[in-house]
C-alpha cells in the first residue's frame, strides 16, 4: 500500500477554540482525550482543514475564526513518501494564505497528495442517511489526491454548469446560448463520470472488507455509482441534447455529475431506511475506510486516519476490533474520545488531554 504520511508536529492558534496548540504526535496511534466542548473536534478539523482545505463540519472561515481573534494559523510538519514537507496554513476573515514548504503551491496535487488525511466523524452519518452531494465529496476527495487533472476539470465544469443555470434562469433563455455550453459540459463532465466511475468499483470492494473487519457482515451492502452524464464526451452530448426541453421547463441543468449519486443499499433497500444507528455508523465508517484504501492505492501513500468520537454508537466488541483492523493498517492514527476506557483500547497509543483549547501530553 506504500509509505504512511506521518504527521510529526501539528500547531494551531486562534483556530475555534484552541490556543497555543503544539504537539508532537506518535507516529503511530494516539488519542486526545477530553471533556465535552474541549476542543478535540476542533484539533481534528483543524488537522484535516490543512490537509483539504475545508471543515469536515462544513463551516466557512468566519465560523473557524476563533471568537476573539483576527487571525488563525494552522501547522503540519509532515513525513511523507515523497518526503518532509511542511504546510502552513493563515486564515482572517477575508483572505487564507497557504505555504507549502514556504512557498504557494503551483499544484494541486503537489499540495493534496501528500498531506492526505482521512477523518471519520459524527456528522458523517449523513453518508448513509443524507443528501447525495456528501457521497459525491468522498469521491472528489479521493480523486482531487490522485488524479492530476481532476481538480481541473472539476473546476472548468462547474464554471460551465453556472454559466448555463445563469442563462437558463433568464427571463427567456435562448436555446442556442444554452447549447453554446454542451462542449465544455460534455468533454470535462465525461472525464469526471469516468473518474468517479471507476473508483466507485474501487471502494464497493474496500467497504465491504471493511464491514468484514467490524462483523458486519450480515446482510449483503451494495454500493452502485448512479452517474448522470456518461463517460463519452459523444453520448454525453446526446445526453445534454435530450435534456434540453427539461432543461429549459426546470430552469435548471439536469444531466451531468453534479446530480451524480453514490447509492448505498443495505439487504436491498436504501441503508438510509433500514440500517439501525450502529448499522449507520459502521457504514459511514466503512465508507471512510474505504477512502482511505482508495487514496492509499491511487497515491502509493497511506492517509493520516482522524477518527472523532468514534465509538459512540459502536458497542464495545466491535470498537475493538475497529481499533485492531486500523492498527494493522498502519497508517497513523488520531482518535478523540471522552471516555479514559475506550483510549485504553487503543494499540500502543500517545495519550494527550485536552481541556480548555489546549492539548498537552498525558504522562503516564
Ligand atoms: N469559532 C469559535 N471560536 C471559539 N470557540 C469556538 C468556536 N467554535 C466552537 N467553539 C467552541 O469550542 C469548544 C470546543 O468545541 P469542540 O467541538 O472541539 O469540542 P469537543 O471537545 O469535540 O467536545 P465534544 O466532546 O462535545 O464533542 C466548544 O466550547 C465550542 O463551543
Ligand atoms: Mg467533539
Amino acid at each position: 500500500m506504500g509509505a504512511a504520511v506521518r504527521i510529526q508536529e501539528f500547531t494551531a492558534q486562534g483556530f475555534r477554540n484552541l490556543a497555543g496548540v503544539r504537539l508532537w504526535p506518535d507516529p503511530g496511534a494516539n488519542v486526545l482525550l477530553g471533556s465535552n466542548g474541549q476542543g478535540k473536534t476542533s484539533a481534528l478539523e483543524a488537522v484535516d482543514y490543512v490537509a483539504s482545505l475545508r471543515s469536515f463540519r462544513g463551516a466557512t472561515r468566519a465560523q473557524l475564526l476563533g471568537h476573539e481573534s483576527p487571525m488563525a494559523t494552522l501547522g503540519l510538519r509532515v513525513d511523507a513518501p515523497t518526503g518532509a514537507r511542511e504546510y502552513r496554513v493563515r486564515l482572517t476573515r477575508t483572505a487564507r494564505e497557504v505555504l507549502l514548504d514556504g512557498k504557494r503551491p503551483e499544484r494541486a496535487v503537489d499540495y493534496f497528495g501528500s498531506a492526505a488525511c482521512v477523518a471519520f466523524q459524527p456528522g458523517d452519518l449523513d453518508l448513509v442517511r443524507g443528501s447525495p452531494e456528501l457521497r459525491r465529496r468522498l469521491l472528489d476527495r479521493v480523486l482531487l489526491r490522485a488524479l492530476d487533472g481532476y481538480g481541473e476539470a472539476l473546476k472548468s465544469y462547474t464554471r460551465a454548469l453556472k454559466a448555463r443555470n445563469a442563462l437558463l434562469r433568464e427571463r427567456t433563455p435562448e436555446a442556442r446560448a444554452v447549447q453554446s455550453y454542451d462542449y465544455p459540459l460534455a468533454r470535462y463532465g465525461s472525464a469526471l463520470t469516468r473518474a468517479r466511475g471507476s473508483l466507485a468499483a474501487e471502494l464497493r470492494e474496500a467497504v465491504a472488507r471493511a464491514l468484514g473487519a467490524l462483523d458486519l457482515t450480515g446482510a449483503p451492502v451494495e454500493l452502485a455509482y448512479r452517474p448522470r452524464g456518461a463517460p463519452d464526451a459523444e453520448a454525453f452530448t446526446r445526453m445534454l441534447a435530450e435534456a434540453l426541453p427539461q432543461d429549459l421547463a426546470r430552469r435548471t441543468s439536469t444531466v451531468g455529475p453534479h446530480a451524480d449519486d453514490l447509492a448505498l443499499a443495505w439487504g436491498g433497500k436504501p441503508a438510509r431506511v433500514v440500517a439501525s444507528q450502529g448499522q449507520t455508523r459502521a457504514l459511514a465508517l466503512a465508507l471512510r475506510l474505504a477512502e482511505l484504501h482508495a487514496v492509499a492505492a491511487r497515491n502509493q501513500c497511506l492517509p493520516v486516519l482522524l477518527l472523532d468520537d468514534v465509538s459512540s454508537e459502536l458497542d464495545r466488541p466491535r470498537t475493538e476490533r475497529l481499533f485492531a483492523y486500523v492498527a494493522a493498517l498502519g497508517a497513523q492514527l488520531w482518535v478523540t474520545t471522552t471516555d479514559p476506557s475506550i483510549a485504553a483500547l487503543v494499540p500502543r497509543a500517545r495519550l494527550f488531554q485536552v481541556r480548555d483549547g489546549r492539548v498537552s501530553p498525558e504522562h503516564v
